[in-house]
């Protein structure tokens, strides 16, 4: 049998799972999720989801990848045949989310550009929906495709296919520097956020708790759905990767690690767009709630804003800025295309050279959706029904899988004898118990919720698709699962 890739340093493995999860998730996505529910709303959800749910999980993942040596299909199969499905369920996932982020990463190459010369001039607003996205009327109209996008869609994937070519190996060559680099502009943009005029009302909206909030189960399930996202969690992403790691490698510490390493990030860059937002509400004559009506395209306009409030060398504030943004997003983005890859490589023995290019060009032609006037909705739609529904359910399964199937206590006997910190019996019980029973009623009532009202302002057809999207992911990694992979012909 071939002999598995390895990493070669437990940094290799720490690096590619730090910036895995780290990226457009906390830059972008958690102060958007944030915004929309309330500031501060969010905030206790969110730490109670990353304890409960997502440092759980991380080990749970660690140690599924490392006892079964294989991605996330084969390492359910491995469970019970049967489970395979969840496995390829996560994958597809990941797929869709590939999709869309490498358009957003398209977006980023345009800032870039558009940063040498702070194009979005007084109004980031209105430039990042009329000018740049040349926003349809809704998501029944998509529109033309947007070349400028495309072009910067296609560096991505260009990047992504050079930074997985040969595997471990070449991923640990890059990840030291597109994980690095990022922190350090960001302090720089969190110390302009604050000094801007206003920024203590943004601060207020983004850390006052709001405990009436709390007893809705909005903020609870998008906390639950933004932890995983921002983890990579339910995706098979650090499965894949912690199943090349060495024999005897520690897993509990590596997951305190990479979940905290993570956490911090999202929260210290929300202090970077409430700061600004507080400044947007402020010139604007405006509460901060009201600065912006689709939180969506946050990280846009008040990142440019306060680049644009740079007392000296603006542009080239914009222009690191972005290509942090960029190194932040490209690490993410391999760690969401190695897996859906590996699924193919473990299962039908399909060489990394083969499948690779098929992905990349499939990942490139499947954005192009997303590249189109009308493109922006559906990433919302897309997003909101992968990471609600399918990425809920996969996280409830696995802890189920490996809580009850696989035992829950095996797992953390197992856990223990290869890392430094030793966990106890809190884990059997965040596993057994409390993710499946807030994953299991945030899912219903989020369901509930959606079937009676629709997703957000769009037209309920647009609801319709949202639910046949999870329903084809659900058959298709059925189908993935009933055909024969190599070893089992
Ligand atoms: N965790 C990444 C982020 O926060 O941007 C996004 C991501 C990476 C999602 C890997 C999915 C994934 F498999």
């Amino acid at each position: 049998m071939e002999e598995r890739e390895r990493w070669k340093r437990r940094s290799d493995f720490i690096f590619a799972s730090i910036g895995a999860a780290i990226g457009l998730g906390n830059v972008w996505r958690f102060p958007y999720v944030t915004y929309q529910y309330g500031g501060g709303a969010f905030l206790i959800p969110y730490f109670v989801a990353l304890i409960t749910a997502g440092i759980p999980l991380v080990m749970l993942e660690l140690g599924v990848g490392r006892i079964f040596q294989a991605g996330a299909p084969q390492a359910f199969a491995r469970i019970r045949k049967k489970l395979e499905w969840i496995g390829w369920l996560a994958l597809l996932a990941v797929m869709i989310i590939f999709l869309y982020y490498s358009v957003i990463m398209g977006w980023v190459w345009n800032y870039l550009y558009y940063s040498l010369k702070l194009s979005w001039g007084a109004d980031p607003k209105a430039f990042f929906y009329n000018n740049f996205l040349k926003l349809s009327s809704g998501p029944g109209t998509l529109g033309a495709i947007n070349w400028a996008i495309v072009i910067g869609l296609a560096l991505s994937w260009l990047w992504s296919y050079n930074y997985l070519r040969r595997g471990t190996k070449s991923i640990s060559k890059e990840i030291y520097w597109t994980v690095t680099i990022p922190w350090m502009i960001l302090v720089i943009m969190v110390i302009r956020g604050l000094t801007l005029p206003g920024a203590v009302k943004g601060l207020n909206y983004y850390l006052t708790p709001n405990f009436k909030a709390l007893l809705n189960t909005g903020p609870w399930l998008a906390a639950y759905g933004q932890v995983f996202f921002s983890l990579s969690l339910a995706m098979g992403s650090l499965i894949i990767y912690s199943s090349y790691l060495p024999k005897e490698s520690d897993i509990a510490n590596n997951a305190f690690i990479i979940s905290l390493a993570d956490a911090g990030t999202a929260f210290f860059a929300g202090f970077a767009v409430f700061s600004t937002l507080g400044y947007l509400a402020q010139t604007m004559g405006l509460e901060v709630p009201n600065v912006i009506s689709s939180g969506f395209g946050l990280a846009f306009i008040t990142y440019p804003t306060a680049i644009s409030k740079m007392p000296f060398a603006a542009p080239f504030f914009g222009v690191i800025f972005f290509v942090l943004l960029l190194t932040l997003s490209i690490d993410s983005q391999i760690s969401q295309v190695e897996p859906f890859a590996a699924g193919f490589m473990d299962k039908w023995k399909f060489a990394r050279k083969k499948v690779l290019p098929v992905v990349v060009l499939f990942g490139f032609l499947g954005g192009l959706f997303f590249t189109t006037q009308g493109g922006y909705y559906w990433i919302d739609i897309f997003d909101y029904f992968t990471c609600s529904f399918v990425l809920t359910f996969v996280g409830l399964m696995e802890a189920v899988i490996v809580g009850y199937v696989f035992k829950a206590s095996r797992m953390r006997e197992y856990i223990n004898e290869v890392s430094e910190i030793k966990i106890g019996k809190w884990w059997d019980i965040c596993v057994k118990f409390i993710t499946p029973i807030i994953l299991g009623f945030s899912f219903i009532w989020e369901f509930k919720k959606v079937v009676t009202k629709g997703y957000g302002d769009y037209p309920r057809w647009a609801t319709t698709v949202g639910f046949i999207l999870v329903l084809l992911l659900l058959v298709l990694s059925i189908v993935l699962m009933s055909i024969k992979g190599k070893e089992e012909q």
